[in-house]
């Protein structure tokens, strides 16, 4: 079974797909703990009401970043993650901690990577540039996270997506986000079942293949 680390610093909607993609072995995989750097965040809330271990880890529990890092890197060992996933985790990992899970923290993003993506390219902006670009579809991307902003090998993109004329950034965003929870369902299944070898993915041994 695939013990999955949940790091999330607001809602928790892709947490909660995944604890229900869980729950109802739709998946071989469970969440072992839930990390974010937001006490207030619906993704510890999620993880509590799920009975889930949820960490509230930051720069004010832990002010030098290293003690940050060592401790999110330490919280994940502690409860033998094999996969790491990011859900709206607005900061970037330490290095001992992309360093002890190499190859195996994910991030999911709101657009078609490469496009539409780095440093500021989160929430909101993705979808106004999106709109913006004149798009008339838009997607998600579950792609390998290492230290720079929406950068590091795709595992599963999700095209497809349509963007309606009558848009706007927060509309286009719902519609996007329920895509999201079903790439990231499906993709921790398939890494689940062995049918997605992340270290071949991260030497660019095999490419991902896009959903039929
Ligand atoms: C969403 O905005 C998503 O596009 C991005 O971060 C947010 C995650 O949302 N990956 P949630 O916390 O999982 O609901």
């Amino acid at each position: 079974m695939l013990r999955v680390g949940v790091i999330s610093s607001h809602g928790g909607s892709n947490l909660q797909a995944i604890i229900d993609a869980c729950g109802s072995r739709r998946i071989d995989a469970r969440v072992t703990v839930v990390v974010s750097n937001n006490a207030g965040s619906g993704a510890i809330t999620r993880a509590r009401e799920h009975g889930v271990p949820g960490f509230v880890l930051n720069s004010k529990t832990h002010p030098d970043p290293d003690g940050l890092d060592i401790a999110i890197a330490d919280v994940l060992t502690d409860h033998a993650v094999d996969v790491v996933c990011l859900a709206g985790y607005m900061k970037l990992l330490g290095a001992r901690t992309l360093d002890r899970f190499r190859n195996h923290v994910l991030n999911v993003h709101p657009a078609l990577l490469p496009r539409f993506g780095g440093r500021g390219m989160y929430g909101l902006r993705v979808h106004e540039a999106v709109l913006a670009a004149g798009e008339k579809t838009t997607g998600v991307t579950v792609h390998i996270a290492d230290a720079s902003y929406d950068h590091g090998p795709v595992v599963a993109q999700r095209p497809g997506v349509p963007v309606r004329s009558d848009d706007t950034p927060e509309t286009l965003a719902e519609r996007v986000l329920a895509s999201e929870h079903v790439l990231y369902v499906e993709t921790l299944g398939r890494i689940a079942s062995g049918e997605i070898d992340l270290e071949r993915i991260a030497v660019g041994a095999t490419t991902y293949r896009e959903q039929p």
